[in-house]
């Protein structure tokens, strides 16, 4: 009995050791425990200063409870970020505080809202899904909004640098990247400082920006330093700022510049914010972030791929909060025996260039990716066994073969939520190490699976690699409210089933056209053994390369008809938006310009079929593989006329020259009639002058001259 009880005693006492050693541990690391929820005096001492995210909730609701552990470990992952940004999570039990939760009128728990130094702001939104995710988005959104700026009071993180320390960072001294502006100043302390900047309009909105953005990156391990071109001159000078140290022109504008330098490294460490002023914030963010991020090459497994390609894009009704990214991954595959050093060296050189693709990113991988676009491959051709009544469809492992070739080190690249695979060309060490042709093989690729329509996004898209894209399929979704939403969603899950199922038809076409050639070939040098001609001629034909065109893609968009009123119009899908609904689809022929809202039975086109959308864009991108083609029937872009006249489209299309051409048609026709009438009436002049003798045509001229 009694040794037991000691060792029982033993026990608690070490455990209780134990228990504070843990303790004691994470108060060294600052760590602070989850706190209890607020009292009512708390509240009103503590909504005073900085901002404040709060669950009013009641234990007795369900969904209160669903959120508790969301909330808890919401609160320990943001505690250190919500220090730095004068932004907390906190909850209040509305049934200890009943009082305090009438007078803020809490109707519905869970209620989650943002208070501020004047109280109330906002509410979290309905419809947003309460993850870990979402809460620190908005948490984020609303410490960085400009109408928070006061309750957070924030200060600027910028360093004051000097031209001696920025020139350490670019001999590789620092162990941190840095984010670095330069102003035309000569001392400037703080960022914040208030200043009169000379012919610079842009210097204090940039101040603002500045700000923002050195708390942004510190949570990225990005440090900002700030430079002040008048008393760092030669600096300046050499980075060709000259323009921020001395004003030459009196009239001309200033702004100030921006660079990033990465630590550790001496060559290839400094790159300059593009070469234009941009008044967005997410530029200069993106351009940090990013390039710091491509610069690590982190490792990717094919399980992290099989991830990617499986995400689901979904449409959030609030999408300036958490906006939707859709990101491209490079990944450079290798075999850590065979690779030598000068292989991975290209990765380097691609980090510049590559910061100004969107939402590329860069990995380097030491599995074999070929599993990952294989697993890819199957997923697509699972979805796209929708129909039953249909023969099944199975991989085209033709296709995948002339695309996916195994070579050693190789280049994938993966979309989010696309489940095509994608490699890279580089058939020799020496392509494998072209930047320029591997950057615009990226570029061509670097579309995300979808992409919001808007006036300005449609030109660009309509300019994008023709050879290569031949149409563009815009879905209408509307965002405003959350059933609409959801229902945009399903609509554009459909959507991209009927576009994978075309995918299917589209690769086999492919296929189909390499082998149509294959035989062309063989003929040809069969042909020419049989004539009897020299060897050479018949070496020359024979490694002919059959060139691969893997054409007639289909970029797929969405239209939003909540955030661009007027859009569809602008854009020329026709004059009536509000006969628009969820769901529709329209297909834009890219190198025609005609636009399809109608399918081949004459019904207007929606995403409700997969199997209408695969069968329309068959019609409309490979009418040779369609039967229906010929029903289709199809408006010109902008056309200025209605469906009455719609024969002019074919005017119209070609502006200018078919106006031009179509003038001059009618003073041809006009010029022959009048002739012909001149002839008629010549002959009866004639005629008459046969009759009545010098009266005819000629008379007639002379009496005028
Ligand atoms: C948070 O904001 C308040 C003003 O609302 C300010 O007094 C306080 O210093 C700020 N705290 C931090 C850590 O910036
Ligand atoms: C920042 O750096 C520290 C140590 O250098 C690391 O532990 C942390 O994970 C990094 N954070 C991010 C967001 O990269
Ligand atoms: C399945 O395919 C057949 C034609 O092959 C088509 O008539 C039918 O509408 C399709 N069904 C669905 C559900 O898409």
């Amino acid at each position: 009995m009694r040794i037991i009880d000691l060792s029982v005693l033993l026990f608690l006492i070490c455990f209780r050791k134990l228990v504070l050693s843990a303790e004691a541990d994470s108060k060294q690391q600052g760590l602070a425990e989850f706190p209890e929820p607020l009292t009512e005096a708390q509240f009103n001492s503590e909504i005073k200063s900085g901002l404040h995210i709060l669950d009013f909730y009641s234990p007795y609701c369900s969904h209160c409870l669903a959120l508790a552990p969301i909330w808890k470990k919401t609160w320990e992952t943001f505690q250190e970020e919500g220090k730095m940004l004068n932004i907390t999570f906190s909850q209040i039990d509305c049934i200890q505080n009943g009082d305090l939760c009438a007078r803020e009128k809490i109707t519905a728990f869970p209620s989650i809202r943002l208070y501020g130094p004047s109280g109330y702001i906002k509410n979290f939104p309905d419809s947003s899904k309460r993850s870990m995710e979402t809460l620190i988005d908005f948490a984020r959104q609303e410490a960085y909004d400009p109408a928070n700026m006061e309750a957070v009071d924030m200060k600027s993180s910028s360093e004051l640098m000097t031209g001696e320390f920025f020139k350490d960072l670019l001999a590789g001294k620092g162990n941190k990247p840095y984010l670095v502006s330069f102003w035309p100043s000569r001392n400037m302390k703080s960022s914040d400082d208030n200043l009169d900047f000379e012919n610079c309009e842009e210097c204090p909105p940039f101040q603002r920006a500045w700000k923002v953005l050195s708390k942004k990156l510190a949570s990225s391990n990005i440090s900002t330093g700030h430079i002040n071109c008048h008393s760092s001159a030669s600096l300046c000078n050499e980075l060709g700022f000259d323009d921020l140290v001395n004003i030459r022109n009196h009239r001309a504008d200033r702004y100030p510049r921006v660079a990033l330098v990465l630590p550790k490294k001496h060559t290839n460490n400094l790159f300059l914010f593009g070469s234009k002023y941009s008044t967005s914030l997410s530029d200069y963010e993106d351009f940090a972030k990013r390039i710091y991020f491509n610069s690590q090459t982190p490792d990717i497994s094919v399980e992290e791929i099989s991830q990617i390609v499986q995400k689901d894009f979904q449409l959030s009704q609030l999408s300036d909060f958490a906006p939707v990214s859709q990101k491209i991954h490079v990944v450079f595959s290798y075999n850590p025996e065979t690779t030598v050093p000068e292989d991975l060296h290209v990765l380097e050189y691609l980090i510049e260039p590559l910061s100004k693709i969107p939402n590329v990113y860069l990995y380097k991988s030491k599995e074999d990716m070929k599993k990952a676009t294989k697993l890819a491959f199957n997923q697509m051709y699972e979805m796209i066994n929708y129909n039953k009544s249909e023969p099944e469809k199975t991989p085209k492992q033709e296709y995948l073969d002339v695309n996916v070739m195994p070579q050693n080190p190789a280049l994938y690249l993966f979309r989010d939520g696309d489940s095509v695979p994608h490699m890279y060309h580089g058939y020799s060490t020496t392509e494998m190490r072209n930047v320029d042709m591997i950057v615009s093989w990226i570029e061509e690729l670097s579309l995300p699976v979808f992409n919001e329509i808007n006036p300005s996004s449609i030109a660009q898209l309509l300019k994008f690699e023709p050879q290569m894209y031949s149409g563009i399929a815009i879905q209408v979704v509307d965002t405003s409210d959350r059933l609409s939403t959801e229902k945009s969603n399903k609509y554009l899950t459909n959507f991209k089933l009927g576009a994978y199922d075309y995918e299917d038809v589209r690769m086999q076409s492919v296929v189909d056209r390499i082998n149509a050639k294959r035989t062309q070939k063989a003929e040809t040098s069969k042909a020419l053994k049989k004539k009897g001609a020299s060897s050479k001629a018949i070496v020359a034909a024979a490694v002919k390369e059959i060139p691969h065109l893997d054409d007639s893609k289909i970029i797929l968009g969405y239209l939003d008809i909540s955030r661009s009123k007027s859009g569809i119009s602008k854009m020329g899908f026709g004059t009536h938006e509000k006969d628009y609904k969820v769901g529709d689809v329209f297909v834009l022929h890219k190198p025609s310009k005609y636009l399809y809202k109608y399918d081949a039975f004459g019904n207007v086109l929606t995403a409700d079929s997969p199997y209408i959308i695969r069968e329309t864009l068959v019609a409309v991108l490979l009418p040779e593989k369609s039967l229906l083609s010929k029903n289709m029937s199809s408006r010109l872009l902008n056309s200025p006329y209605s469906d009455t006249f719609k024969l002019f489209d074919v005017i119209h299309r070609y502006g200018f020259w078919g106006y031009s051409s179509v003038l001059l048609l009618i003073v041809i026709i006009c010029r022959g009639l009048f002739k012909y009438k001149n002839v008629k009436v010549g002959r009866k002049y004639r005629a008459k002058r046969n009759t009545v003798g010098l009266l005819g045509k000629y008379g007639k001229k002379k009496l005028k001259d």
